[in-house]
């Protein structure tokens, strides 16, 4: 059984879907890993690296992809008429590809993916259930995304974190606001408190209260009885109606005046990320203060935030990096890399050397976008 590790051909990626550790224990299932040359070197994992640790080195991608049985990805293959390598079109028929997919927001590629005969893995659809915490590429890469949205906006905002008494005077704390208190929202808490800074938070699920205070955190209360089922079943927030977004315009125009650095995190699986800092806010804010909108890629949680680019309006710098966690690339791939290996090891058959899903295993069902030619996701094929 052969296993490709590309080389990320999309624009602006720096991760790799391998790691030597990972590679290790799929070459002690007696895998063939094949690796393509420089596919670390963006995330500082030599060639060398994955050669110790037993994987081949192919010289190109389509030495890489040539007769294997799985890919591992960061990303989902391009395909036919994007623009750069077709990777798809090197992928053999009937192989296992394992990757964020945005399976949801590009229904185009899991189509033509199912019509190459590829059995597809949508990484980022993993159920959130207790077991498959350790296999969440978004848990994972959100974590560092928060964390470094914090240094990223520190970088920019010319006045320091902490309180400092010093015999020349005193420099107040940096105030904070995290919108949005998921994976990424808890980390930039976190983040934030360590540098210094007094932090407040808000989001639409409840629960999410309790765990802003216990990192010393403030919470930002708009409507608790609306917020009572903002929540779904899987974890994620739902789409809030319009009331909601008037209230929390009012509670959070007021706040935001005296913020420091605002972090936006807000997203809505499949959907466009919500508006939570309008234009109007914007002007509210003091000059020199900085918002990171880590909502970026889904469209913003600021309509001023650029994809890409740092920007200043009305006095205020928007950061709106896109691919954070490719900004720790290292971290990014080693996490990524054990995600997937987490994923996949309960389904190698030791003694066939091969691999063998349990189809009805959840995080498998929960994933699975195609196979047979077919696409078969339910959130794809109107069945969810
Ligand atoms: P996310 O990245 O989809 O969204 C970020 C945050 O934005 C969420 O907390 C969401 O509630 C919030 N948000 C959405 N719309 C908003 C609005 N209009 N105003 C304010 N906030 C808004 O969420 P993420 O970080 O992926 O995780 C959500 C939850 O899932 C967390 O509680 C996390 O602990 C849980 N989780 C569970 C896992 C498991 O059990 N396997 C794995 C990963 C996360």
């Amino acid at each position: 059984m052969k296993i490709a590790i590309p080389r990320e051909c999309r624009p602006g990626e720096t991760r790799v879907a391998a790691s030597p550790e990972v590679v290790k224990k799929l070459a002690g299932f007696s895998f063939d890993v094949a690796v393509e040359k420089g596919a670390g070197e963006a995330a500082a994992i030599t060639d060398a690296n994955f050669k110790d640790a037993g994987a081949t080195i192919a010289e190109d991608a389509t030495a890489t992809y040539k007769n294997a049985d799985m890919v591992l990805k960061i990303q989902r293959p391009v395909t036919e008429g994007a623009e750069g390598q077709n990777e798809l079109s090197l992928i053999k028929k009937g192989a296992v590809v394992l990757a964020h997919m945005a399976a949801l927001t590009h229904k185009e590629d899991v189509a033509a993916m199912a019509e190459a005969g590829i059995t597809a893995f949508a990484m980022e659809l993993m159920p959130r259930i207790t077991r498959a915490q350790s296999m969440d590429i978004l848990s994972s890469q959100s974590n560092l995304a928060g964390y470094k949205a914090v240094l990223d906006g520190a970088a920019e905002y010319g006045s320091a974190f902490p309180m400092m008494m010093t015999a020349a005077g005193t420099v107040p704390p940096a105030k904070v606001f995290i919108m949005g208190v998921g994976v990424a929202g808890l980390q930039a808490i976190a983040t934030a408190k360590r540098l210094g800074a007094i932090v407040t938070a808000t989001d639409v699920r409840p629960a999410t209260k309790e765990q802003v205070e216990s990192l010393g955190g403030k919470f930002l209360e708009v409507d608790p009885e609306m917020e009572k089922n903002a929540q779904t079943e899987g974890g994620y927030a739902k789409e809030m109606p319009p009331e909601y977004f008037e209230k929390q315009k009012q509670v959070v125009s007021e706040h935001i005046k005296s913020q420091d650095l605002v972090i936006t995190t807000a997203l809505i699986p499949g959907r466009s990320a919500p508006v939570l800092v309008t234009e109007d806010m914007v002007k509210t804010m003091k000059h020199g203060s900085v918002i990171v909108d880590l909502a970026v890629e889904a469209g913003g949680n600021c309509p001023l935030s650029q994809l890409g680019e740092v920007v200043v309006k009305h006095g205020v710098t928007l950061v709106g990096y896109d691919n954070v966690p490719g900004r720790l690339a290292k971290d990014a791939s080693l996490l990524f890399a054990k995600n997937l290996l987490n994923f996949l090891s309960p389904h190698v058959d030791q003694e066939k050397k091969d691999l063998n899903f349990d189809w009805e295993d959840e995080t498998v069902a929960g994933t699975l976008l195609c196979r047979d030619g077919k696409v078969i996701h339910p959130m794809l094929t109107g069945g969810e």
